[in-house]
This record gives structure tokens, sequence and C-alpha cells, in this order.
């Protein structure tokens, strides 16, 4: 083999090593809400926050009481599928409690939403919902299971 060709073969195989770990890196910040993404311990704090400040609307089954839409099921799946946890943690910041919006901490807001996902029967894992966005923005919601 002459040297050109040993070295057009050696850069293809670096950038193929350095595209591999680059998909690596993006593939460990990229998730959807069946990788564990809250805990159980956070998301019985949200279940305490969620009867004080959403449940006389949205019903402790959070099914609604009919002009507050449920918060489960079919109806979450419709509005937030394919939007990220941060979509949805905005627009609930955003808007609710109706009539004080924004008026809990970040952190009571990713508890709700945490027991959200819970009562949406997404899996709990080991590391807690965060409350920044930009974390947020990198999971998706899928009621598709992997
Ligand atoms: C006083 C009644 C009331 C309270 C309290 C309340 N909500 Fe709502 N919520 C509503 C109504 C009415 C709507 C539908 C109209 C709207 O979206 O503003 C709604 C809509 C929503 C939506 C759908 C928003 C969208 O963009 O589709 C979510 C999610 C939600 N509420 C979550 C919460 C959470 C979480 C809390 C507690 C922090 C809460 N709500 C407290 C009445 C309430």
């Amino acid at each position: 083999m002459n040297s050109l060709a040993f070295w057009v073969r050696t850069a293809a195989a670096a950038a193929g090593i350095a595209l591999l770990s680059l998909s690596a890196a993006v593939g460990a910040q990229e998730k959807t809400v069946w990788d564990g993404v809250y805990t159980e311990e956070q998301a019985v704090r949200g279940e305490t926050t969620y009867e004080q400040e959403c449940a006389t609307c949205h019903l402790a089954d959070l099914l609604g009481d009919g002009i507050a839409p449920a918060l489960t099921g079919a109806a979450f799946d419709f509005r937030w599928s394919d939007l990220s946890v941060g979509d949805m943690f905005v627009a609930i910041r955003a808007t609710m409690p109706q009539g004080a919006p924004a008026s809990l901490s970040p952190n009571g807001y990713a508890d709700i939403v945490a027991y959200m996902l819970k009562r949406n029967d997404f899996p709990a894992g080991d590391m807690e919902l965060p409350s920044e966005e930009a974390d947020l923005n990198m999971i998706t919601i899928t009621s598709a299971a992997p």
C-alpha cells in the first residue's frame, strides 16, 4: 500500500471513531420520559404540592372538573406528545395555578411535573427531575414505550 492510501485510510478510521464518540455523547444527553427522569420521593413531594395548589380544579384524580382539563391519559398524550418536559414545565409555570401563575418555586413546579409523569405511568429513576429549562428541554415526552 502506498503511503497516500495509508493516510487516507487512517484519516477515515479516525473520523469514524470521532463520529462514534460524538453520537455517544449526544445520546447520553437526549432522553425520553421512559428513562427514569424523576425520583419516587420527588413525585411524593409533588403530590403534596399538587393537592394544595392544583387539585381544587384538576381534582385529586387529575381528571379535571370539566373546565380544567385532565392531566393524565389521552388528554395528556394529545397535548404533550413529542414536546419536551421543558415545554410542559414552561406552559404550567406561565399559566398555573390559574389566577396565580409562576407563584411556586422552580423546584415546586419540577416536583409537580414529576408527580404528573408518575400518574401517567412513566417510571421513576435515581435522579431528580431538574428545574432548569435547558435540561428539561432534553427530555422528550412520548407515550410509546421503548
Ligand atoms: C382555579 C382553577 C385551577 C387551578 C388551581 C389550577 N388550574 Fe390548571 N387549568 C385550569 C383551567 C380552567 C385550565 C384550562 C384553561 C387554560 O389552559 O388556561 C387549566 C389548564 C391547565 C393545563 C393545560 C395547559 C395547556 O397549556 O394545555 C395544565 C397542564 C394545568 N392546568 C396544570 C395545572 C397545575 C400543575 C396546577 C397547580 C400548580 C394547576 N393547573 C392549577 C384551572 C386551574
